[in-house]
């Protein structure tokens, strides 16, 4: 007996005990994608006999006999889509495409009832990219890509370039190619928070059938290096190495065992024998301040004299506030595959948002030169930061080095939950000081940051949470103190906003509670005191180097959420708690010192244009607005942009896909790319028409001068590259709103109305940026009520699947009004500004502020979770009395 996939027989029998997930991928079937392999998340959906289910929870046996269709047989013989499939593109119901296959092969099994009640129709399908909007319009049948005249490209919603591919499973991400003679790794981590290892007794695991080496500290390089990735590495600590022999915390990597097969190498892992000497542990953050081997950082800085600032004012507001370890949650995990190519180069395909300074990091870990070491990134699905951390490439190369062929790693849920990295918790004391008419006359933070067991990211992410959310207010007196700390727990990383977001939940919670003690109206509060336009931004350094204003529609987006929220009628059930409250955020569209990109543009012999960014794209959509970017220059059509991307080989250096310069710095480097090739293609039609330049005109397919042409193709090949070294820095701002209601007896909290408005400068792409902005409200919604990576007394992490570990679903997300501020920057490229993390910033606050409203409860430390909502009513009336 056979199973039938996609009206093919797949002859090889399944394993004992194989679910249907791993059978079909080992046959070829890469649409079938794996988000937890525990049923929680809908990207392996397949159909069995035209029913929908959870391939990873599917025996594989159970298919014998059965009809079993992918996303890859959902298209009809002919090669046309399917109507769901089709509805997707139309849509853009996809990001980075990850979960798109699985909630493809849901939606197309849903009838019209289910479609009605569509939300609790998707909750076996996650998607951490899109809020699901775009989704939920791609099921019901929206349309929301335009086609764009030659040149015309700029400012219109476009379509991703990979949305054929992403629709029908051909999207080849990380771990979507097979390559002969892979092998597969497992790693053994710690069960402690801390412990010198004594010794690792291998032999039992070495003489398991199908094991081909164990990996030790003993066999890894002594260098240490910092999992943080950035141009410049000087703010990052170099203090881990690829198995070290103490471990910091529990489920660091102890050992690597890599086998013929996944499942001996986690038999090997089960055999290795350690000895550990158990250390005594930290993990409280305020202690280790006080330890100076755990401090790593503390910044200090500011202007005038606080205390003065406060005693000269008539108001005053001070309290600690508390947040909490989120995870990235991207739907692809962790993952990489390492090879020797014919020459002996070392070879990487992995999931990463930078893989150039991969490359130099793994170059400088094993003494290798450029030239030996290759990195590419597939199209990957999600990172939010991150992946801006080398956390399997390491280990993969250095067993690729040690046996010699291929290795394939990939980390489970688990394994991320426990062993990547979280945002940092932070605590936040914020004193705030104004006067009577609401002039602010002082501001003082003092930030305490845990970034866990390493410092990699901790102290560039310090210096930004102590930067924007001082710097937005004016105030002649300000003052900053961060300290950073290492604690026996799960490493913190780079995640959206990079600090901004836990600093602006105090600072924006607090000027709140600043304008009720005024008897002010927080927004005129905000008015009265943010920064304005032309003028320098102060923080704990003072006014900035190089960062600008070079648009300002802040003022706009106050006025914008202002009337959203007086125009919402969304009515609350009778008894419930009704409140409104809104928070703003700016953000500096590139991170200091120096973002680098490159670009190269050709005019190729079939008149199309090749053009190569650095960047990756993983659902932030820089394919789609790099192609708009050169097809706008070049007169041209984004269809004729042929883009090549993220590959060390073919593309020119690029710093990676983070701090949100996918648009502003790679964009700008593909503008100067294409300008140099437009003059350039115009020069040479000039010398062939005997013409002035300056009588030029460019067009589709040729460049014209009066009654005279000559067709691009005849002037291939030509080529012409472009760069951007990140600076001067723009800044781009956010307003968040919220009306919710909140039921008294319970605290289940609704939310009536959610509007965000963005100043992102002339928007390339709206329909897209708008995703990201809906993206981004819903995974911070998530860390504003719910998500939480909860540790126990022993510093191990407990909430390690995603049942356990909640992020938003479609039945859990509200429709957010999104609408932008009408500006164009004259820094950014054609007058663009980054919105990628920004929008996740005031989202928080502006909750908490809302929730306070309508209950008379200032939480002080998030998630703000149904049941405290209802303890701080229960408690506030049990304090009033006969209440
Ligand atoms: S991989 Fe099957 S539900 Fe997540
Ligand atoms: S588009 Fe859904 S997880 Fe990325």
């Amino acid at each position: 007996m056979t199973i039938e996939v996609n009206t093919r027989a797949v002859a090889t029998a399944p394993r004992p005990g194989q679910c249907l997930r791993t059978f079909l991928r080992e046959a070829g079937w890469f649409g079938v994608k794996k988000g937890c392999d525990t049923g929680d998340c809908g990207a392996c959906t397949v159909w069995v006999d035209g029913e929908p289910v959870h391939s990873c929870l599917y025996p594989a046996h159970r298919a014998i006999g059965r009809q079993v269709t992918t996303i890859e047989g959902l298209a009809a013989p002919d090669g046309a889509l399917h109507p769901m499939q089709a509805q997707f593109v139309a849509a853009q119901g996809f990001q980075c495409g990850f979960c798109t296959a699985g909630m493809i092969m849901t939606a197309a099994s849903l009838d019209q009832a289910q479609l009605v009640a569509l939300p609790r129709a998707l909750k076996g399908n996650l998607c951490r990219c899109t809020g699901y909007r775009a989704i939920s319009d791609a099921i019901r049948g929206a349309t929301h890509v335009e086609e764009a005249e030659p040149g015309e490209a700029c400012g219109r919603s476009l379509a991703a370039p990979a949305g054929p591919q992403v629709v029908t499973g051909g999207a080849r991400f990380t771990l979507d190619v097979a390559m002969p003679g892979m092998l597969h790794m497992k790693l053994l981590r710690a069960p402690h928070a801390h412990a010198r290892i004594l010794g690792i007794d291998a032999a039992a695991a070495l003489a398991l059938p199908g094991v081909r080496a164990v990996l030790t500290h003993l066999d890894a390089p002594q260098r240490r290096y910092s999992s943080a990735q950035h141009e410049h590495t000087d703010a990052d600590p170099l203090d881990m190495r690829v198995l070290d022999d103490t471990v910091r915390f529990v489920g660091q990597r102890v050992a690597a065992v890599v086998a013929e097969t996944e499942a001996a190498a986690e038999a090997g892992c089960r055999l290795l024998e350690v000895s550990y000497d158990v250390l005594p542990v930290l993990l409280d953050p305020a202690a280790a301040r006080a330890e100076p081997a755990d401090l790593v950082a503390e910044l200090h800085g500011g202007i005038g004299d606080v205390a003065a600032g406060l005693a000269a004012a008539d108001v005053t507001y001070a309290a600690e506030y508390e947040t909490q370890r989120t995870q990235h949650v991207a739907l692809e995990t962790h993952a990489a595959i390492g090879w020797l190519d014919d020459s002996g180069r070392l070879c990487l395909r992995s999931s990463t948002q930078t893989p150039f300074l991969t490359r130099r990091s793994l170059c400088t870990l094993f003494d290798l030169p450029p030239a030996q070491v290759y990195v590419e990134a597939g199209r990957m699905g999600g990172g939010f930061g991150g992946k801006q951390e080398m956390l399997v490439e390491d280990i993969v190369a250095l067993a690729v080095l040690r046996v010699g062929a291929p290795v394939r790693l990939e980390l489970t849920r688990e394994e991320q939950f426990c062993a990547t990295t979280t945002r940092h918790p932070m605590r936040i004391k914020v004193q705030l000081g104004a006067t009577r008419d609401g002039v602010l006359t002082a501001i003082g933070i003092e930030v305490l940051s845990n970034t866990g067991a390493y410092a990699n990211h901790g102290i560039g992410v310090l210096f930004h949470a102590c930067g924007e959310p001082v710097a937005v207010y004016r105030c002649p007196n300000k003052r900053v103190d961060g300290y950073v700390v290492t604690t026996n727990t799960v490493p913190a990383g780079a995640f959206r906003g990079y600090g901004l977001p836990q600093t602006g939940f105090a600072m924006e919670s607090a000027m709140d509670e600043l304008a009720r003690r005024l008897e002010l109206d927080p927004i005129a509060l905000r008015r009265r005191n943010v920064v304005q336009d032309g003028e320098a931004m102060v923080s704990f350094r003072g006014a900035p180097d190089d960062v600008e204003i070079g648009s300002y529609g802040l003022d706009q987006c106050l006025t914008l959420v202002e009337q959203a929220l007086a125009a919402s009628d969304d009515a609350a059930p009778d008894g419930w708690l009704v409140g409104q409250g809104l928070a703003l955020s700016m953000c500096d569209t590139i991170p200091p010192r120096g973002h680098i990109a490159d670009a190269r543009v050709a005019l190729a012999a079939d008149g199309m244009f090749d053009l190569a960014v650095g960047t990756a794209e993983f659902g932030n959509g820089t394919s789609t607005v790099h192609t708009q970017i050169a097809a706008a220059v070049l007169g041209t059509v984004a269809a004729r942009i042929r883009l090549r991307q993220s590959d060390t080989d073919a593309v020119p250096h690029d710093t990676g896909a983070y701090g949100s310069t996918g648009t502003v710095v790679a964009g700008t480097a593909t503008l100067r790319a294409a300008e140099a090739l437009r003059q350039l293609i115009l020069e040479r039609a000039a010398e062939q028409l005997s013409v002035a330049v300056s009588g030029l005109a460019l067009a589709l397919d040729h460049v014209v001068a009066g009654p005279m042409q000559v067709g691009l193709s005849a002037l291939a090949p030509l080529e012409a590259g472009g760069h951007c070294d990140g600076t001067p820095r723009s800044v781009s701002f956010n307003v968040h709103g919220f009306r919710v209601a909140v039921e008294p007896q319970t605290g289940e909290l609704r939310i009536l109305k959610s509007v965000q408005a963005a100043d992102a400068g002339r928007v390339i792409n709206p329909m897209q940026c708008k995703g990201q902005i809906e993206g981004a409200v819903a995974q911070a919604l998530g860390a504003a009520l719910y998500e939480a990576v909860m540790l126990d007394d022993a510093g191990q992490v407990t909430s390690r699947d995603l049942r356990s570990y909640h992020i938003p679903t479609c039945a859990d997300v509200p429709p957010t009004e999104v609408l932008f501020a009408k500006t164009t920057d004259r820094l950014g490229p054609l007058g663009a500004k980054s919105m990628s993390e920004a929008p996740y910033d005031p989202v928080v606050p502006a909750l908490a502020n809302a929730i306070r409203d309508a209950t008379g409860v200032r939480f002080l430390s998030t998630p703000i979770r149904a049941d405290r909502i209802w303890r701080a009513l229960d408690a506030a009336r049990s304090a009033i009395p006969d209440a």
